[in-house]
């Protein structure tokens, strides 16, 4: 206690605690009532981390972190979704640059119409006997397309797959009605979302080649126009991604067949939104299990038939699918998924991450009534201002101790609770120096805190936290979250909060309480971030 630097320690421990309410309806209150003393972590998992420093290993698109609102909110006109709304505008403003995707199944069920009043004019209702239309009317079409003018986002929009001629071909002609309408510069494209469902959605089914080559029509309709001639086409919105042979053989046979898209997109999901658990949401098992197979088996595929430079995207992604798990995928416990799936991504060499949803479903982003932000809303606003596109290679060990240590036991499944991804640090917004990496860490150990001495290069530098903890002390199910300890909001519909770090002394440890989250930027030089 004689080290100088250690008071800085505690008073980043202490400023944590601040206005910490132990609740007796928290998650786990059993383990987080004891005393603390001398505000010291009551227990620890230590370990040591480095980044290689040198260069990148990948470096994503700046638009990485982009969103979703999902067709189907036109069937509800739009629900609160308010383009008019400056509340709205003022949330989504920050999150630029990204994409705003409106797709999702919906899609394959959408026609435009050129008048609102119009009859439908497709021919094949019968294809759709299954699930009612929704209809694009002109008004829609211009206010989303303004919304994203106004904010700075980009818009991707779904064209309906399950309008076919009867020779199994894509009929494009309610697209090109569309197409004709659209005066908007810069709109990109999908064709159909999910077409490993079809057969169940629609009872048609389209084999992976016949996919391609309605992509290829696509394609030659829009380089046939001026307005469209450089304009991005994204798919095949691919879901169902195992080891499946069948899906697997679907997407081979959609890139065998075309070279018309800028990236190819997947679809993931971790749970199912009737069944999960808070406790499944904790488990790292849920973020290894799936996610990493998915992203290698697109991506080997990608590359076979396409090069090594070909994009990929995790085009939709949520907590938990059938509109996520009620009460859990917008409160705080969401964020370990959602960060982890941002850093595992990145890693992984994906190019764009498209958020399901930024606005409907149990896994909104923004409430659906008043749109105030949910704690994932928080962790992509603080993510767009420190997270930048170049991805590090990190290395995270647990110290051992031996017995004369007396240190606890520590185990390599200490290694999944701890989770750590490392970025440069984006200089625009934030103000801070090229060279500074920013670390996103999540310590999903539900009673131990995490102790991270940081080595070699970021030894001994200026580190800033961003801790973000759930409003009630340890109370998983919060919808509102406290930044280092304060509460962090809204400061009124036109004002975002200010984003206030906390220094962490030149030579202290990061101390990261159990369950939570946070980005921690060291000030340094490192050459990958110059
Ligand atoms: C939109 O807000 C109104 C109240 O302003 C509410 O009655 C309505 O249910 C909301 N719609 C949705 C889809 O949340
Ligand atoms: C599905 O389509 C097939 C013909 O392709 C037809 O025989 C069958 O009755 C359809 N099933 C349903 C549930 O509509
Ligand atoms: C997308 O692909 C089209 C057609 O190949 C091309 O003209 C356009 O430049 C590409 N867009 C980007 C951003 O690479
Ligand atoms: C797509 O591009 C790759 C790489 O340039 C090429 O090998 C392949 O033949 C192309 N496929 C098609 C269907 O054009
Ligand atoms: C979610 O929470 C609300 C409000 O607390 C409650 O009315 C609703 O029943 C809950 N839903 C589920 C599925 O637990
Ligand atoms: C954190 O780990 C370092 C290095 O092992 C150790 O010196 C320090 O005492 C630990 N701090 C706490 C609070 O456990
Ligand atoms: C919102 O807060 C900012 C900063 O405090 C202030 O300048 C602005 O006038 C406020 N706007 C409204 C509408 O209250």
């Amino acid at each position: 206690m004689a080290d100088p630097t250690v008071s800085t320690t505690t008073l980043a421990v202490v400023t944590f605690c601040i206005g910490c309410i132990v609740s007796t309806s928290a998650v786990f209150p059993e383990e987080t009532t004891g005393p603390r003393h001398n505000q010291e972590p009551a227990s620890t998992v230590d370990y040591t981390l480095e980044v290689r420093a040198n260069k990148p290993i990948h470096v994503t698109n700046e638009r990485f972190l982009s969103i979703t609102v999902d067709v189907g909110t036109l069937n509800k006109n739009w629900g609160n979704f308010s383009f008019g709304s400056s509340k709205l505008k003022t949330l989504t403003s920050a999150l630029s640059p990204a994409y705003l995707r409106l797709g999702g199944t919906a899609a394959d069920y959408l026609v435009f119409k050129r008048h609102c009043d119009d009859e439908v004019t497709t021919g094949q209702v019968d294809l759709f006997s299954q699930r009612p239309l929704t209809f694009l009317c002109p008004e829609d079409w211009d206010g989303i397309n303004n919304f994203c003018s106004d904010t700075g986002l980009k818009l991707i929009f779904g064209l309906n797959q399950l309008l076919r001629t009867d020779d199994g071909q894509w009929d494009p002609t309610n697209a090109k009605q569309l197409l004709d309408y659209n005066t908007y510069d810069d709109v990109a494209w999908e064709l159909g979302n999910e077409p490993n469902s079809y057969l169940k959605k629609a009872n048609v089914s389209i084999s992976g080649q016949q996919i391609g080559r309605d992509f290829n029509v696509l394609r030659s309709i829009l380089q046939s126009r001026p307005q469209y001639s450089g304009a991005s086409l994204f798919g095949p919105d691919i879901g169902g991604i195992t080891k499946r042979a069948k899906v697997k053989s679907m997407l081979a046979g959609f890139l065998s067949t075309t070279n018309a898209t800028n990236a190819t997109t997947f679809h993931s999901y971790y749970l199912n939104g009737r069944t999960a658990t808070v406790d499944d949401f904790l488990n790292p098992e849920t973020l290894d299990s799936l996610l990493p197979v998915k992203i290698r088996t697109v991506t080997s595929q990608v590359r076979k038939y396409h090069g090594k430079d070909a994009k990929v995207w995790l085009g939709e992604s949520g907590s938990a699918l059938g509109g996520g798990a009620p009460n859990i995928s917008d409160r705080y416990v969401a964020g370990f998924l959602f960060l982890d799936k941002l850093g595992m991504c990145a890693k992984m060499g994906l190019d764009v991450m498209i958020r399901q949803s930024y606005y409907g479903g149990s896994y909104t982003m923004l409430d659906l009534v008043s749109l105030e932000p949910k704690p994932d809303y928080w962790s992509a606003y603080i993510y767009k201002y420190l997270v930048g596109p170049k991805v590090l290679q990190v290395k995270l060990d647990t110290i051992s101790y031996d017995n004369d240590g007396g240190g606890p036991a520590q185990s390599e499944t200490d290694k999944q609770y701890l989770r750590v991804y490392a970025h440069c640090t984006a200089t625009g917004k934030s103000g801070y120096r090229a060279g500074a990496v920013t670390l996103i860490i999540l310590n999903m150990n539900k009673v131990n805190w995490a102790n991270i001495t940081l080595l070699r290069k970021l030894s001994g530098r200026r580190v800033d936290q961003y801790l973000l903890t759930p409003r009630e002390h340890m109370d998983m199910s919060s919808s509102q979250v406290n930044l280092n300890g304060h509460p962090f909001q809204l400061v009124n519909d036109t004002t975002l909060p200010q984003l206030e770090p906390l220094a962490i002394g030149r030579d202290d440890p990061i101390l990261i309480p159990p369950l939570s989250y946070g980005f921690y930027v060291i000030k340094v030089k490192t050459k990958a971030c110059m």
